[in-house]
């Protein structure tokens, strides 16, 4: 990981290669930062905002050279609704400019403590944990599978130091950056995981990972093998395990298991490690990108990772049943009857709706821990896609005050949650002719009625459901998302933790 350090002063003060320092488009504010940041630049600066070149506007970004060094300007706008997101996307902004570059050693600046209050609103701490986060997320590469690129010096940073120009704060930065450092560290694991090919990630790839992290951060880690899934009459998991070469796996993991006093969170992630929709068989361009239906599951992973690095005193349980859905000899057929473990009856109407049945065996085992809440992470349906596209996960659930903590933990985060209903006529959907359940709904609806299928499992318990098949996986870049696994549910989740201490 590189290095991330605090620091005070104009440029002159500070040694880097390259210096990037926001500008809000307030004529006023602009000045003032110039004057403060860099008054070496006011000149040239001046110019380029008299001619309209750089006008402090968001996404505007320009770069310029002098005695001192080469500094990237970056536009933060106006107050507008994204509020500190904006400073994630500059940071992230100006190490794109730096990675082209050789630049060993990044300085970037904090806005002004008065632009922070002005324009954001938000606190200088989590100003520059916003930065952090956009910086280092956007530096991001999966390359394990690349010819090493070590000869080029472009791109490689060494630092990044995150500067401030007001006088007093450097001290106020410290334990924002540490904590950032930690978050985006648990957000690479969890993007790791997530672009893994399927071969290379395979249920027992997933399983050591979750051992590994368990062994790091001394968390209760135990693992359910075939004949333990059996004895715990697991038919949802087995079901979908059924064509796969194989064995299904069940992870356990119990983050501050010791303190029995607190009631733990579960949080549930969907394992599937490929998803080719089993005999239901997804067409070939749906199934390309099915090596990320494990997206819930490095979600819940990756929070594991965060919480356990930050020491959170809350007690956590995550589970994640394992296995890939596929076409072999033994697979589950359409029109099957298969039974989860509360001996709930289901008729598998579509092979291709798996995530449901790994999840409804988990959600009743969630139950034996008397949690606070469970909360499932899983890519779970092409509809919620259709709905929100990329931009929101969507968010279904049962209690009123854990939906509102979580949609406020997306907004801080800007990993958004959207509600969908899940309104009593929804229930007529799932109703199977022949069972107590099916696991298809009709044509339209199928974030929802996937939902209310997984509702049926958490029993009285507060619960909320995050569909994440929009936002685990990006067909292309954003400003600190990379194409590909994004860690999406690291941030979210850790976020409605920290805010549950206690
Ligand atoms: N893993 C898919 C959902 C998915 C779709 C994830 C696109 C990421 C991107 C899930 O198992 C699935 O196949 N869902 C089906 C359900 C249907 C058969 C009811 C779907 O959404 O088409
Ligand atoms: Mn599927
Ligand atoms: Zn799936």
């Amino acid at each position: 990981m590189t290095k991330c350090t605090g620091h005070y002063g104009t440029p002159e003060r500070i040694a880097a290669d390259i210096y990037a320092i926001p500008f809000p488009s307030d004529k006023t504010l602009f000045s003032k930062t110039l004057r403060q940041i860099a008054p070496d630049l006011k000149k040239m600066v001046t110019e380029l905002f008299e001619s309209g070149e750089f006008t402090g506007k968001a996404d505007e970004i320009t770069t310029l050279a002098t005695e001192t060094g080469r500094f990237v300007l970056v536009g933060l706008g106006d107050t507008d609704a994204m509020g500190v997101e904006r400073v994630r996307r500059a940071a992230a902004q100006a190490m794109k400019v730096a990675m082209k570059s050789v630049a060993p050693v990044v300085a970037i600046y904090v806005p002004l403590e008065e632009i922070v209050r002005k324009i954001l609103p938000v606190s200088f701490e989590v100003t520059v944990s916003a930065m952090v986060e956009g910086a280092l997320l956007a530096m991001y590469r999966y390359d394990q599978f690349r010819k090493s690129k070590a000869e080029d010096k472009k791109g490689q940073i060494k630092e990044v130091k995150i500067v401030t120009a007001d006088e007093g704060y450097q001290s106020r930065m410290k334990s924002g950056i540490q904590e950032s450092q930690q978050l985006v560290e648990a957000v690479e694991f969890a993007r790791d995981l997530v672009n893994a090919p399927a071969n290379v990630m395979d249920t027992d790839a997933l399983t050591k990972a979750a051992v590994a992290l368990g062994k790091k951060f001394a968390i209760k880690t135990v693992v359910l093998n075939k004949k333990e899934i059996q004895a715990n009459k697991m038919g949802g998991l087995l079901g979908v395990n059924q064509g796969s070469s194989r064995e299904p796996r069940f992870i356990v993991m119990e983050y501050n298991d010791k303190r029995k006093r607190l009631k733990p969170y579960v949080l549930v992630g969907k394992g599937i490690t490929f998803d080719s929709g089993g005999l239901s068989l997804k067409p070939a361009s749906a199934m390309e990108e099915m090596k990320t239906d494990m997206g819930g599951a490095a979600a819940v992973l990756g929070t594991m990772f965060a919480i356990a690095k930050m020491k959170l005193p809350i007690r956590v349980v995550a589970l994640i049943p394992v296995t890939d859905n596929m076409t072999g000899g033994a697979a589950l057929c359409p029109g099957d009857i298969i039974r989860i473990s509360d001996g709930t009856t289901v008729e598998v109407k579509n092979t291709d709706a798996e995530g449901r049945l790994i999840l409804a065996d988990a959600l009743v085992y969630a139950q034996r821990f008397k949690p606070a809440a469970i909360i499932d992470v899983a890519t779970l349906t092409g509809a919620v896609v259709v709905a929100l596209a990329s931009h929101a996960t969507g968010m279904m659930g049962n209690d009123e005050e854990l939906k509102e903590a979580m949609t406020l933990a997306g907004n801080t985060t800007y990993e958004r949650v959207w509600e969908l209903p899940l309104f009593d006529e929804y229930k007529k959907m799932m109703e199977s002719d022949i069972a107590d359940l099916k696991n298809l709904g009709g044509r339209w609806g199928g974030a929802i009625t996937a939902a209310v299928f997984l509702r049926h499992f958490v029993g009285e318990y507060p619960w909320v459901h995050l569909d994440v098949a929009g936002t685990a996986n990006l067909e292309s870049a954003t400003d600190y998302q990379p194409k590909g696994g994004t860690g999406v549910g690291v941030r979210l989740l850790t976020e409605f933790l920290k805010n549950r201490e206690g």
